[in-house]
């Protein structure tokens, strides 16, 4: 076939009546379905976990008094307006008419003198006898815990409040009695934050079917949780 004097044209068939509406008919059908949604998105992702206000509040767990000071008939008294009229045993060992209220769950620290001052009710008793001032009961603990003393004034026990840079406000370590009650010092129970929800917990739409054997210990935990994770766990069916 020579080129030169001759110009080439395409072969070109018409197209078939058919074969013109049917791209666009398939593409309007897909619309149509992807409108409809006939297989909604599941998420294997649960929803967020809510953070109770609770998990990030800063009030410590107890409101100490640090004065020498009790309520007895709704009337203040300072300790020594009442023990200094009358001395007290050198034993303590003795169910008590006052201050019912108290009742000492500090294991073998079974002693009230172990740490209230005998002669000076408005104090507290270091290793001999003499005051540690009611606005200073770390010192007071001190006395038998040491080690737990030592961790909390280098920042490693307990907490710290307030500001890391001195410039911009004062730093506050918590005192003992802010979070243990001296009578009954052992930390109460607390309930865990939620954890968080991700791919990494796995499918959990395999929870919601009842098919829930997971080696997952972030999950296990979960489960035994009293009250636990119920409806908040499931995933979530949501549309697009
Ligand atoms: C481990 C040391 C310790 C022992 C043991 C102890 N206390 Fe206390 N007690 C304290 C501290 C510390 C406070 C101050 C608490 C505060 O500031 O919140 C206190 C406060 C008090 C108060 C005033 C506050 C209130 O609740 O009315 C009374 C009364 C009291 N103690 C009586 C007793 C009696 C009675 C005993 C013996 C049965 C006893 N304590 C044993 C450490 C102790
Ligand atoms: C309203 C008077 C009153 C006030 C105020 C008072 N006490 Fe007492 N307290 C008593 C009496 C009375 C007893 C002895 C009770 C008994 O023998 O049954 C007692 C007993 C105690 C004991 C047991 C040892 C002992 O002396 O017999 C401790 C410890 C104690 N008080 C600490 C305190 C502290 C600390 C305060 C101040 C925070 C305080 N009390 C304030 C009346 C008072
Ligand atoms: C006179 C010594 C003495 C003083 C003072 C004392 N403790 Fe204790 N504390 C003990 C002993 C002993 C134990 C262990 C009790 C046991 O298990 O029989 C203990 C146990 C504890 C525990 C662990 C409780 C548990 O069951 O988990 C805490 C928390 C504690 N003390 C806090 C304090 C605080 C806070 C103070 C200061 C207000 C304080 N202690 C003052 C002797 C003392
Ligand atoms: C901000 C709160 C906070 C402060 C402040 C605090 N503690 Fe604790 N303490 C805890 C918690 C929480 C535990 C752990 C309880 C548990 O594991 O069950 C604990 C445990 C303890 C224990 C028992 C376990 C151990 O490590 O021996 C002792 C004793 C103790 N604290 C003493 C003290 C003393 C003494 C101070 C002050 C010098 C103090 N704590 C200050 C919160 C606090």
């Amino acid at each position: 076939m020579s080129r030169t004097g001759s110009t080439s044209t395409l072969p070109s068939d018409p197209p078939r009546r058919w074969q013109a509406w049917f791209v666009p008919f398939v593409l309007i059908a897909l619309t149509g379905l992807l409108l409809a949604d006939p297989w909604p998105h599941v998420s294997p992702v649960g929803p967020a976990a809510v953070v109770p206000a609770s998990a990030t509040d800063m009030t410590p767990v107890r409101r100490p008094i640090l004065k020498p000071e009790t309520v007895v008939a709704g009337m203040t008294y300072r300790c020594s307006e009442c023990h200094n009229l009358f001395p007290s045993p050198v034993e303590t060992d003795r169910p008590l008419t006052q201050h019912r209220a108290i009742v000492l769950e500090h294991g073998i620290n079974a002693r009230c003198f172990n740490c209230h001052n005998r002669e000076n009710r408005d104090a507290f008793a270091d290793d001999r006898g003499g005051p540690i001032p009611f606005d200073q009961p770390p010192l007071l603990c001190a006395k038998c815990h040491g080690p737990v003393y030592r961790d909390w004034a280098h920042g490693v026990h307990g907490r710290t409040n307030g500001y890391w840079n001195p410039k911009l406000g004062p730093m506050e370590r918590r005192k003992c009695v802010e979070c243990h009650d001296p009578h009954n010092p052992a930390f109460k129970p607390m309930r865990p934050a939620p954890g968080p929800n991700t791919l990494r917990m796995g499918d959990r739409r395999s929870e919601a079917e009842g098919r829930s054997e997971t080696k997952n210990p972030l999950l296990i935990y979960r489960q035994r949780l009293p009250g636990g994770d119920g409806d908040e766990a499931k995933p979530q069916r949501h549309r697009r």
